[in-house]
């Protein structure tokens, strides 16, 4: 296997998409509630709590775990292909967040992350001085999700709580999140192929200082390219959100909120599935 990626033509080495594309085979993965309970809670999360069990529950030892078999990683660094081992990728991933957080946390009450996994992210922060004394907050969907948060956050000697988080309930998540805080979400939002035309609304309810998405944008990905068509291709054949930018454009011209940070494909540990950087502010007298 080659051990550096330096164009869209070396694709092939490291990932079977491209071929599965051209082949013309039906991979047609359609992403409702059911489905992405099998995905991550049978899938993902379940089998991680139940390895993590017997190893004890710490980060380095999660990460280890989630991302066995995912060496080497082709990623999209900066606008560029590059091949990272999976770990230095995630790292060079928690980095950029933190990164792009902190602008955003001068008087922020707490740390919120939406859609957290088992915490990959807002347990990797809560260990960085610059959030340090910040109350963490992480809402997860899969039940097991939220029991390795918790465990890996006793565990490292955090003090991250967790709660329920699903994009599709007319609440959210349980979570008591104060006024003022940063909420965030990487890679969640994207689960879903069509967002409920409230999100905006109820993630303003909060009465967040500001709110950072770091989420695939479908619009960002060029279609007179090769890589923006097989970018394309990945979100619909994988049944990923299409409607996001959307949603956030018309809360926008609503003036339920403004959008301040708008910077297209700044990572993909996924070269196919890149994410976009996308902060916004609730206005007041907004309503949508
Ligand atoms: C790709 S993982 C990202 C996890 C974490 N944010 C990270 O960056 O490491 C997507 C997460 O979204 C969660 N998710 C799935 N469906 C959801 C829904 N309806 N509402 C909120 N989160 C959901 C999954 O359980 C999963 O943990």
């Amino acid at each position: 296997m080659k051990a550096k990626i330096k164009t869209w033509n070396d694709l092939p080495e490291f990932s079977t998409w491209p071929a599965r594309f051209l082949s013309g085979e039906e991979v047609q993965r359609s992403k409702d509630r059911k489905q992405l309970e099998r995905e991550y809670e049978k899938e993902k999360w379940g089998p991680l709590l139940d390895g993590l069990g017997k190893n004890g529950f710490q980060l380095r030892q999660a990460d280890r775990c989630a991302l066995a078999g995912c060496d080497p990683q082709p990623c999209w660094v900066n606008g560029e292909l590059k091949v990272l081992p999976a770990l230095k990728a995630l790292l060079v991933y928690r980095q950029l967040v933190q990164q792009k957080l902190l602008p955003h946390l001068h008087n922020a009450t707490a740390l919120v992350e939406l859609g957290a996994g088992y915490g990959a992210i807002i347990l990797w922060l809560a260990k960085q001085p610059a959030f340090k004394n910040l109350p963490c907050f992480a809402g997860e969907f899969a039940k097991s999700g939220r029991e390795l948060i918790q465990k890996i956050s006793v565990s490292e000697k955090l003090s991250v709580t967790s709660g329920t988080c699903d994009f599709f309930d007319p609440n959210i998540t349980d979570l008591k999140i104060p006024p003022g805080a940063l909420i965030f979400t990487s890679m969640s939002c994207c689960c879903l192929p069509k967002l409920p035309s409230t999100l905006f609304r109820k993630l303003s309810g909060f009465k967040p200082s500001s709110v950072v998405h770091l989420e695939p944008i479908v619009e960002h990905f060029d279609p007179s390219s090769l890589m923006g068509l097989l970018q394309q291709q990945y979100i619909a054949e994988n049944d990923y959100n299409r409607n996001f930018l959307a949603l956030l454009r018309a809360g926008e011209k609503s003036g339920l909120l403004k959008v301040v940070k708008n910077s297209p494909m700044v990572f993909g540990m996924n070269p196919l599935l890149p994410c976009s950087l996308l902060a916004w502010k609730p206005l007041k007298k907004g309503s949508c």
